[in-house]
């Protein structure tokens, strides 16, 4: 085979670090009490690489376009969960959404997760959902003595609860359920995730207690098992799996 000579070389390294821009229009919603009571949508054009992500389209705009775009972010890099927001009406993390997967030849839409206050653009009243979450008691109860060692538990019975381990607080599960939308008393599907990862741990002595504040009318029986949960979450957990292990739990209580 020929080698290939260093213009080859060189042109192959350009073409793979060389961006094709295309023009894009995103359409926001945007919202701000202090200027008006409804709120509105605004349509931005940008030459954007479509190999970027959702995010990094929100930030041309603000730091070029308009400061006054106002959203959640933090880690960039689907770690933090604070960049949930509804695009193209699904939702979806910002940072974790290419450009070139959302339809990009037409406008591409992004509102606020429904079913909590929007206080500004983007950025929603996130303490009704971190109230369910603190109401499951998402940390790990045990009785009697402080151990001298580790809690001995094993590969099987940690794999049980592994799934639920890997939540993120998004709200992305919640914010897409149709229950929620209705009344924002059900607890919601990413409380009762966090509440089987403590349910179903071996170590945990709190199982009881847990699985009765789910069993109040707003929690786990309001589950009409519509699936958007599991398909809103960008970290790949069974939601819907969770939730019905939840509710066999209540009824056999086995767990
Ligand atoms: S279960 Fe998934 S969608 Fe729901 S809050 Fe956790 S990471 Fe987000
Ligand atoms: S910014 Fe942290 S998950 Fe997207």
């Amino acid at each position: 085979m020929a080698t290939p000579t260093m213009d080859k070389l060189e042109a192959l390294e350009k073409d793979s670090t060389t961006s094709h821009l295309i023009t894009v229009t995103f359409r926001i919603r945007r919202y701000n009490p202090e200027v008006a009571e409804e709120p509105t949508w605004q349509d931005f054009q940008l030459e954007i690489d479509p190999k970027e992500r959702v995010l990094d389209a929100l930030h041309k705009i603000k730091w070029e376009l308009d400061g006054s775009l106002t959203f959640r972010r933090s880690c960039a890099h689907g770690i933090c969960g604070s960049d949930a927001m509804r695009i193209n009406g699904k939702n979806r993390l910002a940072c974790k959404t290419l450009i070139k997967d959302v339809s990009p030849e037409k406008p591409i839409t992004v509102e606020a997760i429904k079913g909590l206050t929007v206080l500004k653009d983007l950025v929603v009243d996130m303490e009704p959902f971190f109230q369910a979450y603190r109401d499951v008691m998402p940390f790990l109860v045990t009785k009697g003595n402080e151990p001298t060692r580790e809690r001995y538990q094993s590969a099987e019975d940690r794999e049980r609860f592994d799934d639920t381990t890997k939540c993120i607080l998004c709200a992305a599960c919640t914010t897409s359920c149709p229950v929620f939308w209705n009344d924002g008393q059900y607890f919601g599907p990413a409380a009762i995730v966090n509440a089987h990862r403590f349910i179903f741990d071996s170590r945990d002595e709190a199982g009881e207690q847990r699985l009765e504040i789910l069993n109040d009318r707003d929690g786990v029986w309001r589950c009409r098992t519509t699936f958007n949960c599991t398909d809103a979450c960008p970290r790949g957990i069974e939601v819907t799996k969770a939730i019905q292990e939840v509710k066999r739990a209540l009824i056999t209580r086995r767990y």
